[in-house]
Parts: C-alpha cells; sequence; structure tokens
C-alpha cells in the first residue's frame, strides 16, 4: 500500500469524509454537501447511516465536486472520539470502497491533528492487509483495487512525520500476520527461525539453538514435544539493545507449535488444520522485537521463542512418559496435546537463568479452555505481579485488543501434582484447564516478575468487527505489547 499526504483533496478519486454521530459533519463534510447541492444530507436522510462507528455510506458520482465518490464513514459521538474510533472510521472507509475498482482512496483528516492524520494512514494500512500469496488464479475482479491511501492533513510534514512513528508497528503487525497465515508446511521450525534471523538487518542479534545445543543446554520437555516430528526443533533469541547499557532487560517468551497434531493424544480431524496457528505467541514476541528495533525503542529487550512440532511419529513421547525438565523439575506428560507448557517451561526457565530480567511475559495459544471461559474476543491474564498485569492491562485497550485477569490461586496447585513425578503436565479433567495451565507455567519462573497471555482466543479471527483486523491472522499481542514497553519500560 503506497501512503501519501497531501494538503488538498482537489484530485481525489474517492474521498472520504468522517461523520459523527447524528450525521453531523466535520471538516470537509459541510463544504462537500454544500457544493454537491445538499446531496450528501440528502443521501444520509434516505439511508440507515448515522455516523455510527463501523458503518459507511458510499455516495456515488455526486454532482458539483471532482471526487468520483463520497464515502461517509462512521466516527461514533463526536465526544467519544478517540484513536480507536479514528482508527475504525479510516479502517471502515477503506472496506467500504476496495472492491470498486477506484485505485486510489483519499481521507480527509485536514481538520484534524497531524498526529490523528498519520493514524488515519496507519490505520487504513493495517485494514488493507491481506494474505494473497497462495492465490495464483484470483480474478482481478475479485482482488483489492486500491493502492494508494491519500491523507489530507493541514501540515503535511508533521503529519508523515506522525505516520513514520506508526509505521514500524504496522510492518511488524504485517510480519506476525504473515508468520500466523502461514501453513505448517511452509513454515516449520527451521523455516522460522530462518526469518527470524532475516531480522538482523532491523539491529537485532539473533541467536539460534539447534536441537545438538538444545540437548547440550538440557531443554528435555521442549524436545520431547518435538521428537515425534520430522522437522528439527529450534530455539529463536532475539535481543534489542535500545536502552543504557548493562540494564536489566525485560524479556517475552513465545509458544511456537508450527503445527500441533496433539501428538500421540492426537487431536480429531475436524478443525486440526487451525492448529497451523499454534505459533501465534511466537509470532507476537517477534513482531514486538520487529517493532522495537523498527523504531529504536530506548529499551534493553529480549524474545525467546520455543520452535517445535508436535507430530505422532513412532518416536513421539507417549502419555505417561516422565521427562526431566531444564529447571530440573520432573514432568509426568498425561496428554501430549498439553505440549505448549512443555515448551515453554524450558524456554521461560532459561530466559530467568540467563538473562536475569526484570520481568518474563510470554505469550501462548495454550488453551481451548481458555475460548469457553472468555470468548472469542479477550485473551486471558495470569500474573505474579499486579504491576506487570496492570501495565499490560492498561496498553491492551488502548489498541483495540481484549485482555482480562483471571486468577492462579495456590489452592489449585494440588490439580498438576502427580504421586509419579515433580508435576503432570494436566488439570482436573476440564475444570479450570487454563489456570492449571498457567500454574503449571508458574512452576519454571523462580520466583521472576512474570505475566502469561493465554491467546487461544484471539490469534485467528473469522469474523472481525474490527476494520483494522481483516480476517485471519491477527497478529495478537504485537500493538499491545509495544504500547506497553513505550508506556511503562522505555526512558
Ligand atoms: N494449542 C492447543 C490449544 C488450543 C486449542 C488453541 C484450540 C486454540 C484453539 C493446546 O496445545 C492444547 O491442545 N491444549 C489442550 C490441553 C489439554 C490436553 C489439557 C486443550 O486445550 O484441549
Ligand atoms: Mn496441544
Ligand atoms: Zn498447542
Amino acid at each position: 500500500m503506497k501512503i501519501e499526504f497531501v494538503t488538498s483533496a482537489e484530485a481525489a478519486e474517492v474521498l472520504a469524509v468522517l461523520v459523527h454521530e447524528g450525521r453531523a459533519f466535520v471538516g470537509m463534510g459541510t463544504h462537500l454537501d454544500t457544493a454537491t447541492g445538499g446531496s450528501l444530507t440528502k443521501a444520509m436522510s434516505h439511508s440507515r447511516f448515522t455516523g455510527g462507528t463501523n458503518s459507511t455510506l458510499v455516495v456515488a458520482a455526486p454532482a458539483g465536486v471532482n471526487a468520483a465518490s463520497i464515502v461517509l464513514t462512521g466516527a461514533g459521538e463526536a465526544d467519544k472520539f478517540d484513536d480507536l474510533a479514528l482508527e475504525a472510521a479510516a479502517g471502515a472507509a477503506y472496506h467500504a470502497v476496495k472492491m470498486s475498482g477506484a485505485t486510489s482512496l483519499t481521507i480527509d483528516a485536514y481538520y484534524l491533528t497531524a498526529e490523528q492524520a498519520g493514524r488515519a494512514a496507519f490505520a487504513a494500512r493495517l485494514a488493507a492487509y491481506r494474505f494473497l500469496k497462495y492465490r495464483t488464479t484470483l480474478k482481478p475482479a475479485k482482488t483489492p483495487s486500491i493502492e494508494t491511501i491519500r491523507v489530507v492533513a493541514a501540515d503535511v510534514a508533521a503529519a508523515q512525520a506522525a505516520y513514520d512513528a506508526l509505521s514500524p508497528v504496522a510492518e511488524a503487525v504485517e510480519f506476525a500476520r504473515d508468520l500466523v497465515a502461514e501453513p505448517a508446511n511452509v513454515l516449520y521450525p527451521v523455516e522460522f527461525a530462518k526469518r527470524v534471523k532475516g531480522l538482523e538487518k532491523l539491529g537485532l542479534e539473533v541467536e539460534i539453538l539447534g536441537e545438538k545445543e538444545l540437548e547440550k543446554l538440557g531443554f528435555r520437555t521442549l524436545l520431547a514435544v518435538g521428537q515425534g516430528s520430522r522437522r528439527e526443533s529450534q530455539v529463536a533469541i532475539m535481543k534489542w539493545n535500545g536502552g543504557t547499557k548493562g540494564d536489566q532487560p525485560i524479556a517475552f517468551v513465545g509458544k511456537g507449535v508450527t503445527f500441533d497434531t496433539g501428538g500421540i493424544s492426537l487431536k480429531p480431524a475436524d478443525g486440526m488444520e487451525e492448529m497451523k496457528w499454534d505459533m501465534g505467541g511466537s509470532a507476537a514476541v517477534t513482531g514486538l522485537m520487529h517493532a522495537l528495533a523498527g523504531r529504536k525503542a530506548k529499551v534493553n529487550a529480549v524474545g525467546v521463542i520455543g520452535l517445535v512440532e508436535n507430530m505422532p511419529d513412532g518416536n513421539a513421547q507417549r502419555p505417561g512418559d516422565v521427562v526431566e525438565s531444564l529447571s530440573g523439575q520432573t514432568v509426568e506428560v498425561l496428554n501430549t496435546d498439553a505440549e505448549g507448557r512443555l515448551v515453554l517451561a524450558d524456554c521461560l526457565w532459561y530466559t530467568q537463568e540467563r538473562f536475569k530480567p526484570k520481568f518474563m511475559l510470554d505469550l501462548a495459544t495454550l488453551t481451548g479452555a481458555m475460548i469457553i471461559a472468555l470468548g472469542l474476543e479477550y485473551a486471558g491474564v495470569f500474573s505474579n505481579s499486579d504491576e506487570l498485569a496492570d501495565n499490560f492491562l492498561a496498553a491492551a485497550p488502548k489498541v483495540g485488543e481484549n485482555a482480562w485477569r483471571m486468577p492462579i490461586p495456590t489452592f489449585y496447585e494440588r490439580h498438576i501434582d502427580t504421586p509419579i513425578a515433580d508435576v503432570k503436565n494436566t488439570g482436573n479433567g476440564r475444570a479450570g484447564g487454563s489456570i492449571t495451565a498457567a500454574l503449571f507455567l508458574q512452576r519454571f519462573t523462580n520466583g521472576t516478575p512474570w505475566a502469561h497471555i493465554d491467546i487461544a482466543p484471539v490469534a485467528w479471527v473469522k469474523d472481525s468487527r474490527n476494520p483494522t483486523v481483516p480476517d485471519g491472522a491477527v497478529g495478537w499481542g504485537v500493538r499491545t505489547l509495544d504500547r506497553m514497553v513505550a508506556d511503562s519500560y522505555e526512558g
């Protein structure tokens, strides 16, 4: 998508103007309505469009103006107009005309601040994301036609600067979405690691550990998950040193199961294809590191992602196996489909031991139970630190990602006890499955301030109501993490 900032809407092909609830024009709207002899008002009064968020009205071929069409896009209640309402308005305008045949969309932000003008472009760009890599016979008529987003701004240079500050985050979200969308025959652990290594061009330091090194280090629970796969397991470590030299880093850990068949505890066939996105946590961590490097964040951060494929071959681990984790704690593997926690156990232990971070925050598509608990539009937050949880929960709603704190009571610990080993990888049947999973992870944090985000509900969306998040791979977490770092850990 080409993004441009201009001072005039004169040459616009499709012109989008924001309208507040109550059919209230702002910016150029009033002038355009007059110029078209009241066509916009007339069109609105004959439609259900009132200016609510996520609603649009396209007025075609209006007389009296150059534009081929005008898109009225809902900005919601004027007194509740915030960044998210602006993003929704810009995103919805894009969706209203993306298939129209027009090649450019011009958005009126002349009356808004430069920051808002930049953000409108950012939002339209996120809305326009599509994963079309494998659509080799897509007819032009079914392909989005908009190639350029132009934003009309009073101060073009300032708007461009505002956009330039947001653009690394958009790029990072796109990178994460691409990872999540890739099928598992293309994106297996070594390929994922290769793409992470490619981020060295942004100034990240990247280390890749293969199976030989992981065996030597003692990542036995992670390797146990990968041992049923022909694909070699990997751990990728990313470092961004933008803060004060020697300052303790903040650390992010991701579950990167590039495909989860369940292993010997095989999943049912129905819907198994969704498990290609069981690496959404790793994609979020990688996306965050991409964003931090892209905008040269003033912070020291590390990202550690565990990349494995959970397959059921003759060498696969069995239910009942006991494995000694890197931490030294022994784990009874009662269900090979509860593999994410096995991967994270070693990654968390390694991260705290090697980096002594200020905190560790992990993201994982960890449990189906999270979807049962919260539905498909909230991630669950589990933490031993109120400060860390609060910082995450403050950032999420600012960028349109929903998260909800969950309890990790000590009196549930007994549900992951077993007479056979130090801990087992399942809980008390299906009861509180997301909580027992979090309690399992906590045993590998060694008392480090830690938060675990279960993103199973939100990593993939099928019926999006957020214009800046098209159906498919969400890249969930990249924006929240970036915002949390910016608001709470930089400087
Ligand atoms: N990757 C799945 C969790 C998942 C399920 C994410 C559905 C998104 C949608 C995870 O590895 C898993 O299989 N968890 C099991 C745990 C159980 C065996 C204790 C689950 O949720 O059923
Ligand atoms: Mn599983
Ligand atoms: Zn899984």
